[in-house]
């Protein structure tokens, strides 16, 4: 037998980045873990059927991170007077090489899965660390709390430091083996993830595009960032014509669905490039802003119609909350707009890049269309709101002002992870 799911309270979501649809005590019909549709009042035939009542709450979809770091989770808020390579050397890499200590990045890991949880990021696509074992943990905690994510074993052959780098072999058999091992996992799937190109030779870059496209897996990197960076990446790879083309170059380029986190400084015709491949860029305001990267001009990009999502970007950016990185996206636009003059980001703009925008790269995910894949948070938020302030409004409050605490239910995939 089918099964039904109705959820009854007040319904907001983005069908498009112009504007929030609502509906006020709405019936959300959910069948097999999908979006039947939204009722008024409930049909005939569903009048049988109990219903999960949240009148008065706030029923969102769930928010999707589409660029994080779980191993740089208590990095969060060190090292920020440095700028990204200083950041790397002198942090990071010595961070993220502790992971080949399991107890370590058990502790880890599940602090973060949980916090992820915590903070309704009901969707991800995460890097982890060049270390096999403890980046199958990671899969397995994902797996268990019932969060849907794209885990990715980072891949470094080069320029790394002495404690945390791969040889290529080594990189290219593990990252098969974690391919083989997870792929048809419905939730939890691996993502290729060269960490970013000065961190690899052109043969672990080659073979990774090659596995890409055999078993049609994705891809997540980094790119144009910060100004040394492409500096640095133009010394390295002469031959490529922009940062963006030594991964198109290697089939890392929107061969198979590509995210590429920053993107900040592109060249035109890289962003033609960027545009012809349909690669999704992952802005991540808050780590632009803390290693002062830049203002990614997501304006320009969104009005071009190149796919954008968010990404908390930690340990880069400090907060794991989607809602705070929604409003450093907002706030970050509008210090572009005081230079440039361009529009700022609205409201729903940003809301839909954090929930159905970023949503597309799994699929049927960020919606309450009909036919979308059930990910949903309700909210419980003040009493005097609800009172006094339209759907809209609570929910723009809810993101400037809220936090885990206000989010009551997660449901991804249909389920309530609390009751699994
Ligand atoms: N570029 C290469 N590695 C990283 C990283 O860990 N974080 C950020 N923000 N940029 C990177
Ligand atoms: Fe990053």
């Amino acid at each position: 037998m089918d099964t039904i799911k109705i959820l009854k309270g007040d319904i907001a979501f983005t069908k498009s980045p112009d504007e929030v649809t609502t509906y006020k005590n709405g019936y959300l019909v959910i069948k097999d873990k999908k979006i039947l549709g939204i009722y008024e009042t409930i049909p005939e035939s569903f009048q049988k059927i109990s219903i999960d009542d949240y009148t008065d709450q706030l029923i969102i979809p769930g928010f999707v991170d589409l660029h994080v770091h779980a191993p740089q989770l208590d990095q969060v808020g060190l090292g920020l007077d440095k700028e990204l390579m200083d950041w790397l050397d002198v942090y990071t890499f010595k961070l993220e090489s502790r992971f080949q200590d399991m107890d370590y990045a058990k502790e880890v890991y599940n602090r973060f899965v949980d916090q992820l949880a915590n903070n309704g990021t009901t969707r991800s696509c995460i890097f982890a660390t060049i270390h096999k074992e403890s980046t199958q943990l990671l899969f397995e905690r994902l797996k268990e709390k019932g969060l849907g994510a794209y885990v990715g074993k980072v891949n470094m052959d080069a320029n790394g430091a002495k404690y945390l780098q791969e040889s290529t072999k080594e990189s290219i058999e593990d990252t098969r083996e974690i391919i083989l091992k997870y792929s048809n996992d419905p939730l939890v799937k691996p993502i290729i993830t060269p960490r970013f190109a000065p961190n690899c030779t052109r043969a672990l870059l080659k073979a990774l595009g090659q596995l890409a496209n055999q078993h049609n897996v994705p891809v997540q990197s980094h790119l144009s960032e910060n100004k040394k960076e492409i500096q640095w990446v133009k010394k390295l790879f002469p031959e490529a014509t922009s940062y963006g083309d030594v991964y198109n170059h290697y089939g890392l380029f929107g061969q198979t669905p590509t995210l590429m986190a920053h993107g900040i400084y592109l060249e035109e015709e890289e962003l033609k490039l960027l545009e012809k491949q349909d690669v999704t860029i992952v802005h991540c305001p808050d780590s632009n802003m803390n290693i002062a990267s830049g203002m990614m001009p997501a304006r320009r990009y969104l009005d071009r119609g190149i796919k954008i999502g968010l990404g908390s970007d930690v340990g880069g950016g400090h907060l794991l909350s989607m809602s705070q990185t929604i409003v450093r996206a907002i706030q970050n636009s509008k210090m572009l707009q005081t230079l440039t003059g361009e529009k700022a980001l609205t409201m729903s703009e940003a809301f839909y890049m954090a929930t159905k925008g970023g949503g597309k790269f799994f699929g049927k995910v960020g919606s309450f269309e009909t036919g979308y894949t059930f990910d949903g948070l309700i909210i419980d938020d003040e009493k005097w709101t609800k009172e006094r302030l339209t759907i809209e409004e609570r929910l723009n409050r809810f993101i400037y002002v809220g936090d885990d605490r206000n989010i009551i239910i997660r449901y991804i995939n249909g389920v309530d992870i609390n009751l699994k």
